[in-house]
């Protein structure tokens, strides 16, 4: 903390050699599993109630199409997806692409000329979809949107998430209510750990964070010494731990010898990971330990919650949004009506694609016993574990 200072004095010079941005990033860094993934315990076992086999699904098949491995979350989906599409009696093709693009193209090829009935995408870049779904449209196979919209493409019929814009104003609430940025008569440092350009809810999120936070940025009560807090300098290509951990080190180093980094405002657990061990590796302690914010309420992120070493997370129940996901696939293959609750807010620039937003939700040490313990998510033994 210091006193207010004009965030128009910042420099800004140093940052371009110092940082390594969104477009730089190789592909090599896509590729290796976090060490966290271990841990992944797939929350899934409420899933079976989900749904009641029905007899409709005449041995139809249901190609699911995720990103990684390399994230808790999508184990989980993946899981999730599987075993209630599997309950209601279809067959289920799900694959990983290990973020590779190229991948994930050729397994929604394959899927296709297998015969699929349906298609269920968690894009990595969905821009390199656009021929392979029109492929699908083409033969008559209807695609759904997993959390990450698909962009540019008339052959999406539906897409189920989390409300992503809220997303970005839960966590920069959670930033603004703990330190009472609104009474707060000293300033704090603050940097800024957004996710990939490719994928629209790292957009989305940058609004609903700028949303709440741009107004302290205008007013000196945060102040961001590294200067970048555009989209395009803080966006981090395919959600790269390692990326996050680099920038964390360089900006550490670069502009924050003489004072501590107060908020590291991150978009997902694996940047808050990184940032940790940016911090250890720079010597911050539990005395100046920072404000560290994150996504998807991973297994490592809750027991770091507990320990104390991130402050909060986003908690997203990837069961419900299995759920939402699977009706609309009942919907396109059995002609029921699935629920929408969002028609305006999912433009993917050639299409208003209908929606169902997930609510999600922030915890942290105070409330992650009642949300997520006591919601059937993780056993205190896991977290214990
Ligand atoms: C998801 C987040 C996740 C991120 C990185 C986003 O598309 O919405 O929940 O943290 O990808 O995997």
């Amino acid at each position: 903390m210091k006193k207010k200072v004009l965030s128009a004095l910042l420099s800004v010079a140093m940052v371009a050699t110092l940082l390594v941005g969104c477009g730089s990033s190789a592909e090599t860094e896509t590729a290796a599993p976090a060490a966290e993934t271990e841990e992944a315990a797939a929350p899934a076992a409420e899933t079976e109630e989900a749904a009641a086999p029905a007899a409709e699904s005449n041995g139809k098949k249901v190609g699911v199409a995720m990103p990684t491995q390399s994230s808790e979350r999508w184990i989980n989906d993946g899981a999730n997806m599987k075993a209630q599409l599997e309950a209601l009696g279809y067959e289920v093709d799900l694959q990983y692409a290990e973020d590779d693009v190229q991948a994930q193209v050729s397994q929604i090829e394959n899927m296709i000329a297998s015969g699929v009935n349906c298609l269920v995408i968690a894009s990595i870049d969905s821009s390199a979809l656009v021929n392979v779904e029109a492929q699908a449209k083409e033969a008559g196979i209807p695609i759904i949107a997993y959390d990450r919209l698909l962009m540019d493409t008339d052959a999406v019929s539906y897409y189920a998430t989390f409300d992503n814009k809220g997303v970005g104003t839960a966590i920069g609430k959670y930033i603004e209510e703990k330190k009472d940025l609104a009474n707060a008569t000293e300033s704090y440092t603050i940097e800024f750990f957004m996710g990939s350009p490719d994928d629209n809810n790292a957009h989305m999120l940058y609004a609903g964070l700028m949303e709440v936070l741009q107004p302290y940025l205008d007013n000196g009560t945060l102040v961001c010494k590294s200067g970048r807090t555009s989209f395009d300098d803080t966006c981090i290509l395919r959600w790269s731990q390692e990326t996050a951990q680099q920038n964390c080190e360089n900006y550490l180093t670069g502009f924050y010898a003489d004072e501590d980094l107060d908020i590291c405002a991150t978009a997902f657990d694996g940047f808050a990971y990184g940032c940790k061990a940016a911090l250890e590796g720079a010597g911050y302690t539990a005395e100046n330990w920072p404000l560290i914010t994150g996504q998807d309420a991973e297994l490592m992120a809750t027991k770091n919650i507990i320990a104390g070493t991130q402050t909060m997370s986003i908690y997203k129940d990837t069961r419900l949004l299995a759920e939402k996901c699977v009706t609309m696939v009942q919907a396109v293959l059995e002609g029921e009506e699935p629920e929408i609750n969002d028609t305006e807010q999912y433009n993917n620039n050639v299409i208003v694609v209908p929606s169902y937003l997930c609510t999600p939700v922030a915890v942290d040490k105070d409330n992650y016993k009642e949300i997520i313990v006591d919601g059937g998510y993780y056993t205190e033994e896991q977290l214990a574990e």
